[in-house]
């Protein structure tokens, strides 16, 4: 590629990962101003972008000519790798090509990117003939469960005609309940869970296929099963099944466009689908799914079958929530895992063991068993105190049992479509022979998000608490954060996705995944009755309760990190009036004119109770009161939405936001704050007071740091719950005893972190006292083995052990942290972050006294490093003298530089350990 008239080019080479919509070429989108973002590819020191142009066409072929007809930015002098399109409006399925080209600093020019694409949906959002493009109608079965059983999971279908050749279809597609959508004996996609949860009343998200493929010049058939999923299935809290309605149904639409046709073919479901059961006899997330291949309906999918026994299906009324486009990337089938042993634990009992804890399904394979042989799979997290048999008396009424009976072919092979477990191990009853490890496969399914963030260190125990983190997150994923993934709960607990925000982003792209979440959030703040402006304990909502501490305050730390790691400001201005209301809230509650409709859960599951009263008199659980936890998140919460207006450039909201604030800072300190220490110095109460910057002087700060200090020293380890354990170890960092935060880190007694991985855990326990060899199982009901609160930890690994982190004193501006701290007995650290700007890392290595240090920030990205060296002469060379490194100084102590994108290797002589 040349460059342009009079361009210079740079050497570089072309922006790559473009993405709209944080998607690669997605379709169907319904933002009408999409985001546009790219990535430079220019290894250079220091290199950034000047200047960008972008260019977006109607068709590909025009956009590699230069004929821009939607839109042209012409260079624009900005270092913005997102820009919002601002180009000719984009209506119903209008296709776009784009490109980007960017300037560096000396003004030269890249070649052009590869041209990406995007496709706009159906964006009318409403099932209303006159206003929608939408020509569907729901179609549902007439069978109907109630709300303990469900039925037979129906089977639709409709045969149709395509006059000539096919240039181009698409199907649009949702579902009340699931669905797995089939076109001529071809399943559509490889997406399950389909469309997901969200509160159906108000939001109802449909997808786009591009079926190009599979529909073609003849008849043709399309069709769709349906399982009950959230939409009709069990969700617990709102109480048995059917918490939106009473049985499935199916809303598509596909659209073909033929040779020669100037109207496209739209066939949409109507009267004339037909319906019928099949082999699904039953499917429900908690309860499993039951199959009998007798029942099998072979070419159901197919043009010419034969449909007598097919009945027609009954038409539902209009859909009222709005059909929006999907935002969150789909779940999927993403790992295969084979089973490390097995075991006979009673006779015909098989019992599989995965090695690890995980989230979906078995596959399941069986030769030679008779037609009507009934094989069934029980899932499970642990074994019982034998060792040997499995132990689910932790999954509640979620009975998560599978059933498969055979046609009697020579070979088997069979999957659950409509259900997920959380399991590590499979007891599989009723088989005819020994099943073998080839016969039992461990299907990991989660909301495909992309792998950003890696951490190891020279503790290998650590390390594996990292990796139980990444897969508590990724069982807690599908397609939306859960408190867990296994008992009869599984749902969108607030106060849990709050505190682990800012520990997921880093993990994975979670951008799209959790902004889906922040709109359930949204919609839960306007339905179930109490229409108050308080945020809920769980999104979707399926209770009357309001949150609490912690819970509520989900609104401002999910948003917030998500800015923080990605610099996008959607989000905050999405949720941003629903902050509004929810200030208005706390305003009417302060002024005791609210009901007050939360519940608090304190410092849920803290071990700082007291055990004559666990629950306290007016705590949820946890030494620390809820008058205090109150008091401490408003006014935290208050500044944040302060900085969210800010940043959204309500500048006078912010003002009046940071007074009100201040005014909560001072309320606090007012009612918890004697002599400058806390009246309740519990780990949980300094910790926030130092976390959320709510004491009144550095002589405060400094006595409450002390006071946390004594009370880890003095027990030895820690006693926080959900709501003081993401801060523990950044406090103590912060009052200057890293030495106890690596303590506190590397302890492998009960309670710490490193204990259940002593103990052989796989992901991370709901309680630091799960399972004990004293006791056994923690006698309370809810004991799950796959809760990622306490893997909110995780933000500190990477940040401190690692050294990397976003600069979360500059949010938004994409600077990188580079500041890693040894201590403990840990001798070497690296952490990794695939950034929006590219890949970042940090790896160092104590030996001989001296520190080895290597760090590489991405192109058009800067870095504060901070280095543990005592002085500037204790690092090797002249530090000045590098390229790339600037405004050189000492901060507390330690040596401090700005440094430009690149790569940097650095040697540190006595480095400081804690
Ligand atoms: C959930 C938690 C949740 C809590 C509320 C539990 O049953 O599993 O993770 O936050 O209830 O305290």
């Amino acid at each position: 590629m040349t460059a342009g008239r009079g361009e210079t080019l740079s050497g570089a080479a072309a922006p790559t990962r473009l993405r709209c919509e944080n998607n690669v070429d997605p379709l169907g989108i319904d933002a009408l101003q999409p985001r546009l973002s790219w990535q430079l590819s220019d290894g250079r020191r220091g290199v950034r972008q000047t200047a960008y142009e972008l260019q977006v066409a109607s068709s590909g072929d025009g956009l590699a000519r230069g004929e821009a007809d939607r839109w042209s930015t012409g260079r624009v002098e900005a270092a913005d790798s997102l820009v919002v399109y601002d180009g000719a409006p984009l209506g119903s399925r209008d296709g776009c090509w784009w490109r980007v080209r960017t300037w560096d600093a000396d003004g030269a020019a890249t070649p052009w990117s590869d041209a990406a694409h995007f496709e706009v949906g159906l964006v009318r959002p409403f099932n209303f003939p006159a206003y929608s493009d939408w020509r569907a109608t729901l179609i549902r079965s007439a069978v109907v469960g109630t709300r303990t059983d469900g039925v037979p999971a129906p089977f639709m279908r409709r045969q149709f005609t395509v006059p000539g050749d096919v240039v181009s279809a698409r199907l649009y597609i949702t579902a009340q309940g699931l669905y797995e959508a089939w076109i001529n004996g071809r399943r559509v996609g490889h997406d399950r869970h389909r469309p997901g949860w969200t509160d159906y009343r108000i939001r109802l998200p449909y997808q786009t296929h591009d079926v190009t493929d599979l529909v073609a010049n003849g008849d043709n058939a399309i069709g769709a099963i349906l399982g009950d999923g959230w939409f009709c299935g069990h969700v617990a809290i709102a109480g048995g099944r059917q918490g939106y309605g009473d049985r499935p149904g199916l809303f598509a639409q596909l659209e073909i466009e033929v040779a020669g046709e100037d109207e496209r073919l739209v066939i949409a479901t109507d009267a004339d689908w037909l319906t019928t059961t099949g082999p699904i006899l039953s499917s429900d997330n908690y309860l499993g799914e039951h199959h009998d291949a007798r029942l099998e309906l072979p070419g159901w999918s197919e043009a010419g079958m034969d449909t007598t026994a097919w009945e027609p299906v009954q038409l539902g009324a209009p859909i009222l929530a709005g059909l929006v486009a999907t935002v969150a990337p789909p779940v999927r089938a993403v790992a295969e895992l084979r089973p490390v042993a097995q075991w006979e634990s009673a006779p015909g009992v098989h019992v599989f063991d995965l090695g690890q804890n995980m989230v979906g399904h078995v596959r399941l394979r069986v030769a030679g068993a008779p037609a009507g042989t009934t094989i069934q799979l029980r899932h499970a997290e642990v074994l019982d105190a034998d060792g040997r048999t499995i132990w689910t008396a932790n999954l509640h009424r979620a009975i998560a049992t599978d059933s498969y009976t055979c046609r009697g072919d020579a070979v088997e092979t069979w999957e659950p479509r409509f259900t997920f477990h959380g399991f590590r191990y499979v007891e599989v009853t009723g088989h005819p022979g020994t099943p073998s490890l080839d016969d039992v496969t461990g299907v990991v399914v989660h909301s495909a998000m992309t792998p950003t963030g890696e951490f190891e260190c020279s503790n290998a125990l650590i390390s594996r608490l990292y990796q139980n983190i990444v897969w508590s997150w990724r069982g807690n994923s599908v397609d939306l954060p859960t408190d867990c993934p296994q008992r009869y709960e599984r749902l969108g607990w607030t106060g849990d996705i709050a505190m682990f925000a800012r520990t997921a982003v880093f993990l994975e792209d979670a951008q799209e995944f959790l902004r889906k979440w922040i709109h359930d959030l949204i919609d839960s703040q306007i339905v179930g009755g109490v229409e108050d402006g308080q945020f809920p304990t769980v999104a979707p909502r399926s209770s009357r309760w309001g949150g609490g501490p912690a819970w509520a305050d989900a609104a401002v730390f999910v948003p917030w990190a998500l800015y923080t790691a990605y610099g996008d400001t959607t989000t905050l201005t999405e949720i941003y009036p629903a902050l509004q209301r929810w200030m208005g809230y706390l305003a009417r509650e302060e002024a005791g004119r609210a009901p007050g409709s939360w519940i608090g859960f304190g410092d849920w599951v803290s071990l700082d109770t007291d055990p004559d009263n666990p629950l306290g008199p007016d705590d949820r659980w946890g030494g620390t009161s809820l008058a205090f936890l109150r008091d401490a998140f408003r006014a935290h919460a208050t500044d944040l939405v302060g900085r969210i207006a800010d940043v959204i450039g309500r500048r006078h909201d912010a003002a009046e936001w940071f007074e009100v604030a201040d005014r909560r800072r001072r309320a606090f300190v007012t009612a918890h704050v004697v002599d400058g220490r806390l009246a309740e110095p519990t780990q949980t109460g300094c910790t926030l007071a130092l976390t959320f910057d709510l004491l009144p002087d550095a002589a405060s700060r400094q006595a409450v740091g002390e006071d946390l200090a004594k009370d880890v020293e003095s027990r030895g380890h820690l006693v926080t719950g959900f709501v003081g354990t993401p801060w523990l170890l950044h406090a103590l960092e912060r009052a200057g005893r890293l030495d106890l935060a690596y303590q506190l880190i590397e302890r492998e007694e009960l309670p710490g972190w490193l204990y259940p991985v002593t103990q052989g855990a796989t992901t991370m326990w709901e309680r630091w006292d799960a399972w004990t060899p004293e006791r056994g199982f923690h006698p309370s009901g809810m004991n799950s083995f796959n809760h990622y609160a306490y893997g909110a930890v995780g933000h500190w690994l990477h940040r401190t052990i690692g050294g990397l982190d976003i600069d979360d004193e500059r949010p938004g501006s994409g600077r990188l942290r580079i500041a890693p701290r040894p201590g403990g007995s840990i001798r070497s650290g690296r952490a990794a972050l695939q950034t929006t700007s590219g890949a970042a890392s940090c790896a160092w290595e104590l030996a001989d006294g001296r520190m080895q240090l290597a760090f590489t920030i991405p192109p058009n990205r800067s870095a504060t490093v901070l280095l543990p060296a005592r002085s500037t002469h204790a690092v090797v060379g002249s530090l000045a003298d590098v390229d790339g490194v600037s405004d050189l100084r000492s901060v507390d102590g330690f040596v401090a530089f700005e440094a430009a994108a690149g790569s940097y290797e650095l040697t540190i002589a006595d480095p400081v350990v804690a």
